[in-house]
């Protein structure tokens, strides 16, 4: 498979050679400092990693800002498909990203090969593809979308031009459901939307009967229709701390509690839970992966560091411009710092 990902060498420090007694917060900040770096997270990464950014955001409002930063170095706590948006779209900084294990099962979902022949059997369709997919994968595609952007870079595709839609089946149902247009769906799934329950998404509403349920698209159909709001990790965000009531049900990943939590703290945010009830599978294990400790040493060995080959990212460039380009009445968030 192609790596983008530039492992740190044999001389990088390590895990086992952090000094306990070390300030973490200080020295990520002293070393932001010296580096001119901006710290990027995304919600779903830890709240201890969320304080120390410079910016928390989704998908779309991340890539906008990786784009305009005029930073040295990003240093992106997130997943790597979201550390290579960064790279494609500002290729003279250095990216740098905690982990360099940071997928994403969707992106694993769909590797270049087969997603090459899905193109091929449907020569005269648009392949319109969800951001969670490799530089490779975008490479190959023609417009990229978040769950923010979709529905209206859909609606400006001419009604006869066919789709092609992938990674993600779900959120490829929810789109064909709002746009009324049919879509040849890649058969993609996140591990963690797909676990949320809707039993015990009803049980809970039993127990909180104001509580109004919020859910990403990628969770499944019979979890949607459960759901009082839809849309993107910032849209779910807002949604929660703007609307009317005490208590809101969150079918995403959890992470994104601590910022509501930080903006209306006299509300109450339910984490949806797994089919297991207890079970911590609404966790994503691959943005779990990065630390604090895993943010410091990043920046004190510039890597992981993300490198993609010229080809590859100036491919992936144009589908992403497009899709920067298609989403411009799209509003950036207001104060995801
Ligand atoms: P957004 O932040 O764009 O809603 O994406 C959610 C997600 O699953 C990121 O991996
Ligand atoms: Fe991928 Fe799902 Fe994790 Fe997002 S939450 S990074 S879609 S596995």
């Amino acid at each position: 498979m192609y790596q983008t990902i530039v492992a740190a060498g044999e001389q990088a420090i390590g895990e086992r050679d952090i000094d306990p007694v070390l300030d973490l917060e200080a020295e990520i900040g002293r070393l932001r400092e010296e580096l001119n770096a901006v710290i990027l997270a995304h919600y779903y990464q830890d709240g201890e990693i969320q304080d120390l950014a410079d910016f928390v955001g989704d998908s779309l409002d991340l890539s906008r800002r990786a784009a305009a930063t005029d930073a040295e170095v990003i240093v992106f706590c997130g997943v790597r498909f979201m550390a290579e948006v960064a790279k494609i779209l500002s290729p003279s900084k250095t990216v740098l990203l905690p982990d360099a294990e940071a997928g994403c099962s969707l992106e694993e979902s769909c590797q270049p090969e087969p997603f090459r022949r899905f193109r091929e059997q449907h020569p005269d369709h648009l392949a319109l593809t969800y951001i969670n997919c490799s530089a490779e994968v975008k490479a190959l595609s023609d417009i990229i979308v978040t769950s923010s952007n979709a529905a209206a870079i859909i609606a400006r595709i001419p009604e006869d031009r066919p789709i092609l839609f992938a990674p993600d089946h779900h959120l490829g149902r929810y789109l064909m459901r709002q746009s009324g247009r049919e879509m040849t769906l890649w058969p993609g799934t996140c591990i963690v939307h797909e676990q949320f329950s809707e039993r015990e998404i009803v049980k809970l509403k039993v127990r909180y009967p104001e509580a109004k349920v919020a859910a990403h698209p990628e969770c499944p159909d019979s979890i949607l229709a459960l759901a009082d709001h839809i849309g993107s990790t910032r849209s779910i965000l807002d949604f929660a701390i703007t609307a009317e009531g005490r208590d809101f049900i969150i079918a995403t990943e959890p992470g994104i509690i601590h910022q509501m939590k930080k903006r209306a703290p006299h509300k109450r945010f339910i984490p949806a839970p797994g089919a297991e009830g207890e079970c911590a599978c609404n966790i994503c294990p691959f943005m779990a992966l990065n630390t604090l400790e895993k943010l410091y040493l990043c920046m004190v060995n510039m890597a992981p560091r993300v490198e993609i080959a010229e080809p590859v990212r100036v491919a992936a460039l144009k589908p992403l411009q497009r899709m920067l380009e298609m989403s411009l009445t799209v509003p950036t968030a207001a104060a995801a710092e």
